[in-house]
């Protein structure tokens, strides 16, 4: 095979990135739309999987698959180095598009092949992976495996996590045949940069192309759950209910309210509200709702918590309704490696593109790995800012130019 010399001009293949996403899209494609749905540890799920897992082997790269079902594929290599890793999530929302975490993965999976194919050799070796249960919207917390993966939390805690619909980590795991044999926490990589859609409008708005990210804004997810009296909704004077859909609706306005006092960027989202029983003619018996809360600045997003639990105990003092709370994930902002984030921005200079330095307002695995190893990530923009929607759009010619910075990010983290 003839060895590429110009390292600097490799370029991936774009035609194939793009037929690698229109491929794993189809899977769970949600009808009418270009979106996916492929919950973590569903039928969709396992499937896209057998897909990604069958190209890793193509490739002829070494696949471990390890106890919480996360996939690192790395590249043969004669030396026994620490990877180059690169990777993201391929699990969806239930109404998602269809580049969230997939334009990582198979990007990575791009980068890989492109070296290959080009026969070039690298002092370590590359490798690429997806993370389980990336989103949380089945089981809370989001970013569950890459923690896991990273040692944040233990391997058997998870597996007993229960889902929104009843179901267990660890059985959904041996349903779909993806509890692997490999130890979890996994090895450490040398380095770790992950591609992403920014999945906000500020790309877009700056006209830019690409983003450097600094780092992850620290997030915090709460379940509240408020107990009144179910009865009938004709005959129960307005003064003798405890209903707890009122109750719910006046936290709904709270959050919404302080996010906007306490200014940018902090942001606060009621985005799941259940009523039981839940029908027209009775007065609900139980709400249960989950807050988002999100700062760049912990102080300030602690800030936000405080005043949120004054509320719902402000909200139970007269007994009208119990309220009870729970927390799903609470994660701290985190800094990216700033050599990493230069590299980055060295690399889109380079290829002709000025990025922008710019925290992440998701939640991505990259904020995981950053606890263990060096580690940024890539932005391209999101169209009209739009994601977790199968409205989410990214232009074909962003998608390459983004998995083109990655792979000459890990190029030059490959020779460090
Ligand atoms: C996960 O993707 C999140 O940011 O909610
Ligand atoms: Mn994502
Ligand atoms: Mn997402």
């Amino acid at each position: 095979m003839e060895r590429v010399t110009d390292l600097d001009g490799l370029r991936v293949d774009d035609d194939r990135l793009l037929d690698r996403i229109d491929t794993l899209a189809a899977i769970g494609a949600i009808e009418g739309t270009n979106g996916c749905s492929r919950l973590a540890l569903t039928d969709g799920d396992r499937h896209g999987r057998d897909l990604v897992v069958s190209w890793m082997r193509d490739l002829g790269l070494n696949v471990s698959i390890d106890g919480l079902g996360n996939v690192v594929a790395v590249m043969p290599h004669p030396s026994g180095a620490a990877p180059v890793l690169t990777g993201s999530h391929i699990d969806t929302v239930a109404t998602g598009g269809r580049y969230d975490g997939n334009l990582g993965v198979l990007a990575g999976l791009e980068v890989i092949e492109t070296v290959l194919t080009a026969g070039v050799e690298l002092p370590r070796p590359l490798a690429v992976g997806f993370f389980t249960d990336e989103e949380g919207s089945r089981f809370a917390p989001d970013m569950l495996g890459s923690l896991v993966y990273v040692g944040g939390m233990a391997l058997e805690e998870a597996l007993d996590i229960e889902g929104v619909d009843g179901a267990i980590v660890g059985a959904e795991l041996d349903r779909i045949g993806y509890r692997g044999p490999a130890p979890c926490p996994g090895p450490v990589p040398h380095a770790f940069v992950e591609l992403h859609i920014e999945q906000g409008p500020v790309l877009e708005v700056e006209g830019r192309r690409l983003g450097a990210v600094t780092g992850v804004q620290g997030i915090s997810w709460t379940e509240v759950t408020i107990t009144g009296q179910s009865n009938h909704a004709g005959t129960t004077p307005m003064a003798m209910r405890r209903d707890p859909a009122v109750t719910a609706a006046a936290i709904v306005t709270f959050v919404h309210d302080l996010a906007l006092e306490l200014g940018h960027p902090q942001v606060g989202t009621v985005g799941m509200l259940d009523l039981h029983p839940d029908l027209v003619n009775v007065v609900a018996a139980r709400a249960t709702l989950t807050v988002d809360l999100r700062n760049t600045d912990d102080a300030i997003l602690q800030e936000a918590e405080r005043r949120l639990a004054r509320f719902l105990d402000q909200l139970a003092a007269d007994g009208t309704v119990e309220i009870e709370t729970r927390s799903l994930a609470r994660f701290e902002p985190v800094e990216f490696d700033p050599t990493v984030v230069d590299q980055i921005a060295g690399v889109a200079d380079e290829l002709g593109h000025e990025a922008l330095r710019m925290p992440s307002g998701a939640g991505h695995d990259a904020q995981m790995f950053a606890r263990v190893c060096p580690t940024a990530m890539v932005f391209v923009p999101s169209v009209n800012g739009v994601s977790h929607n199968p409205a989410e759009y990214t232009d074909a010619a962003d998608l390459e130019l983004g998995a083109n910075v990655l792979l000459q990010t890990m190029l030059r983290l490959a020779a460090s």
